[in-house]
């Protein structure tokens, strides 16, 4: 490893988040204006095993902050989790003059990046995931995006759900975590949102809910499921059964995924991608940087991938008292 980095690689990895693009123009400008040169990888850890690279410059991340994706493409690679794809990876780095790389994803990606330490390259690590499910930080870049396009889709299922006096039952993303289901429920003003963190007795929790609600005179229902608890489709039809409400499931899918990213998603980002350089700068490695309140922190990464994130209690009980 180089004494100084001159040269580092920045990729995208996991599943795509908007702001993404804010993060790398971040890290590339913050990195040229100290004198770095910035390689960009294409489609996560596939680029780098592949060598799909190539340079980046001030000009080449220019109008992108608004834009939903990611310029540099991600990927899921299988290849990467093997000793032997890890290898490959850090043997293109080399020859690449790769001193460092800054990897933006979810925990899986800084998993790989854990790996890439071990192989003698450097990283630091940036959490971007609609899921906010990443233990050391508050906050991770999507998720405000992805919060505000599942509560414009929610509203507009209102209209026909009250029309129709019916039961929507919603089911937002979050992968194993609540955080996306719990926030979006608040928002829209859902009669019961369930999570993974909380158990849920369906008879209790929805049906008398909802039987409850209609004797104060409630007359159409809007339910929100998180992915990680089961299928919407499944909960509707039990909901109807059991009330005689006419339900129907939507499931919000990957639309939640796209678009323009917010404000709170481009300053998080570029807070985030400026941070990640500065460490690098400092000589600080193998960290992610992470939000902890209004600052923007880093943690060493193995102490980061074994930390745990809690639910919110306080937020559960409201999104339950407000929903009566
Ligand atoms: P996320 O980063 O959003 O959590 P994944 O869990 O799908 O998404 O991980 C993204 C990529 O990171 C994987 O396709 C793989 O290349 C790499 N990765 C995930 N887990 C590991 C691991 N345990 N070891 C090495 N690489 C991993
Ligand atoms: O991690 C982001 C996420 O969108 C999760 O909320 C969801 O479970 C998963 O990725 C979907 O992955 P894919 O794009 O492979 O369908």
């Amino acid at each position: 490893m180089a004494d100084k980095i001159k040269t580092i690689g920045v990729l995208t990895s996991g599943g795509d988040a908007p702001g993404m693009n804010a993060a790398i123009r971040a890290v590339t400008r913050t990195a040229i204006y100290n004198g770095i040169k910035v390689l960009g990888i294409r489609r996560g850890y596939n680029g780098l095993i592949n060598g799909d690279i190539s340079e980046l410059n001030v000009r080449s991340v220019s109008g992108i902050i608004h834009r939903g994706g990611t310029i540099l493409y991600t990927a899921r690679c299988l290849e990467f989790k093997t000793l032997e794809g890890q290898k490959k990876a850090a043997e293109r780095c080399r020859e690449y003059g790769i001193d460092a790389l800054v990897i933006i994803g979810g925990d899986g990606s800084f998993r790989g990046g854990k790996d890439m330490a071990a192989q003698g390259i450097p990283c630091v690590c940036i959490p971007g995931t609609i899921d906010n499910d990443i233990a050391c930080s508050d906050y991770t870049i999507g998720f405000d995006t992805a919060m505000n396009t599942a509560v414009e889709m929610i509203d507009k299922l209102r209209d026909t759900t009250q029309s129709h006096d019916r039961c929507s039952v919603v089911e937002v993303m979050g992968r194993h975590a609540g955080y996306l289901a719990l926030n979006t429920g608040i928002a829209c003003g859902a009669l019961v949102t369930v999570i993974p963190e909380v158990p849920c007795d369906v008879d209790h929790d929805i049906v008398k809910m909802m039987n409850d609600t209609r004797k104060t005179g409630k007359q159409h229902f809007i339910i929100i499921v998180a992915e990680g608890v089961g299928r919407a489709h499944d909960f509707a039809e039990i909901i109807e059964k059991k009330t005689g409400i006419e339900s129907r499931a939507t499931v919000l899918g990957h639309v939640q995924r796209g678009g323009s990213p917010s404000l709170r998603d481009r300053v998080a980002a570029s807070r985030m991608g400026y941070h990640a350089v500065e460490l690098l700068l400092q000589g600080q490695y193998n960290r992610v940087v992470a939000e902890k309140g209004q600052d923007i922190v880093d943690y060493d990464i193995t102490e980061a991938l074994t930390m745990n994130k809690s639910m919110d209690m306080d937020l559960v009980e409201i999104a339950r008292i407000i929903s009566l």
